[in-house]
C-alpha cells in the first residue's frame, strides 16, 4: 500500500436516465448520460484511511457514507489518506448524487492506493459503495459517473453475481436537456421495493410494461446515432406514460412534464427513481430560453449538455 503524498482531486458526474429507469432493474436497457455537475473528492495525507462526511448530510446520511466509505475502503487496502467531499448537485433528487459520491472518492482512494483510476476500475469501486447505498441498484447511475459518457447499459446476472454491460451511444448533434426540480421525493430503494411488489404480483402485466420500455429504449438509442432529435423525444413521451402506467409518475412530477412540453420540449418525462416529486428532463434544440422562463417562475432549475460535439 502506497500512502498518499500529494493532495488528491476527482470529480464524479451526475446522471441523467433519458429512458429506461426501473426496467433496467429487471435486465431491460437504459439510455443514460453524465451531467457536467457532480461530486469533487479531494484527499490529502491522514493517519489513517477517513471521510470527512458533509456538514450539510443528516445523521442518516452520515452513517451511510461512512460505511459505504469503509466498504470502498477495505478493497483498496485502507490507504492514509482523509477524504472530503464538495457536492454541486441538488442531493436526492433522483440525478445520481450518490453514485457521483461513491465515484469520486473511488478515483481518490484508487489513486491513493497507488492504482490508476481507469473507468472500469473506479466503476467496480463505485459499486460496492451505491450498494450500501441503494442495497441492490442496477448499476447504472455509476457506470454513467465512471464512463462519463452517453452509454447504453445493461444489468447482467452472471454466476459470480450481477454485472453491468455499457456501450458508448454516439451522437452527432448536441443532446442538451433542461433539468428541473419537482417537489421532494421518496428515497429510491422506497419507489424501486413498491414497485418490486406489484411486479410480484402481477408479473405478466409488468414484464409487458418492462419489455414495452425496452424497446423504445433500443429505439432512442438509434434516434440518437441517427441524430433525430424528434425521434428521441417521442420516445421519452411514450416512456413517461409507461412510466405513469408502472405507478412512478405523480401529480407534480406531470405538471413539470407539461410545462416542459408547453416551453417547447421535444420530449419530456420524469428522470431516476420518480415517486412523489423529483428531477423531469426536457429534451430542447435550445434550452436557454427554457431555463430563464422557469427560472422566473420559481422552479429549480439548469441546463445540461449529455452528448454530442462540444463547444471549443
Ligand atoms: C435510479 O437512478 C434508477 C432506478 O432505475 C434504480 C436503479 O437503476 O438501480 C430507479
Amino acid at each position: 500500500m502506497t500512502p498518499a503524498t500529494n493532495p488528491l482531486v476527482a470529480f464524479g458526474a451526475g446522471k441523467v436516465i433519458l429512458l429506461g429507469e426501473h426496467s433496467v432493474v429487471y435486465g431491460y436497457p437504459a439510455l443514460a448520460g453524465p451531467l457536467s455537475f457532480g461530486v469533487t473528492a479531494r484527499g490529502v495525507p491522514a493517519r489513517s484511511c477517513q471521510l470527512d462526511v458533509p456538514a450539510t448530510a443528516d445523521a442518516a446520511q452520515k452513517r451511510l457514507m461512512r460505511k459505504a466509505f469503509a466498504r470502498a475502503a477495505r478493497m483498496v487496502g485502507e490507504p492514509k489518506v482523509k477524504v472530503t467531499l464538495e457536492a454541486r448537485l441538488p442531493l436526492s433528487a433522483g440525478l445520481g448524487s450518490s453514485a457521483a459520491l461513491a465515484v469520486a472518492t473511488s478515483r481518490v482512494l484508487l489513486q491513493a492506493a497507488g492504482q490508476v483510476p481507469t473507468a472500469k476500475a473506479t466503476a467496480r469501486l463505485a459499486w460496492e459503495m451505491e450498494q450500501e447505498f441503494h442495497g441492490t441498484p442496477s448499476g447504472v447511475d455509476h457506470t454513467t459517473s465512471a464512463e462519463e459518457k452517453l452509454i447504453l447499459y445493461r444489468r447482467v446476472q452472471g454466476p459470480s453475481g450481477v454485472t453491468g454491460r455499457a456501450r458508448e451511444v454516439k451522437s452527432p448533434r448536441v443532446l442538451s436537456v433542461v433539468v428541473a426540480l419537482a417537489g421532494a421525493r421518496s428515497p429510491t430503494k422506497v419507489t424501486v421495493g413498491a414497485l418490486r411488489e406489484r411486479q410480484a404480483r402481477w408479473p405478466e402485466r409488468y414484464r409487458r410494461l418492462f419489455a414495452q420500455v425496452g424497446r423504445l429504449v433500443t429505439e432512442a438509442s438509434k434516434a440518437v446515432e441517427a441524430g433525430d432529435l424528434e425521434g428521441l423525444g417521442d420516445a421519452m413521451n411514450v416512456n413517461q406514460g409507461l412510466l405513469a402506467a408502472l405507478g412512478l409518475s405523480s401529480p407534480p412530477l406531470e405538471e413539470m412534464v407539461y410545462r416542459l412540453r408547453e416551453l417547447g420540449a421535444l420530449g419530456a418525462k420524469l428522470t431516476g427513481a420518480g415517486g412523489d416529486g423529483g428531477a423531469v428532463i426536457g429534451l430542447f434544440h435550445e434550452p436557454a430560453p427554457a431555463v430563464v422562463k422557469l427560472t422566473a417562475m420559481g422552479v429549480r432549475c439548469f441546463s445540461s449538455q449529455l452528448a454530442g460535439p462540444r463547444a471549443v
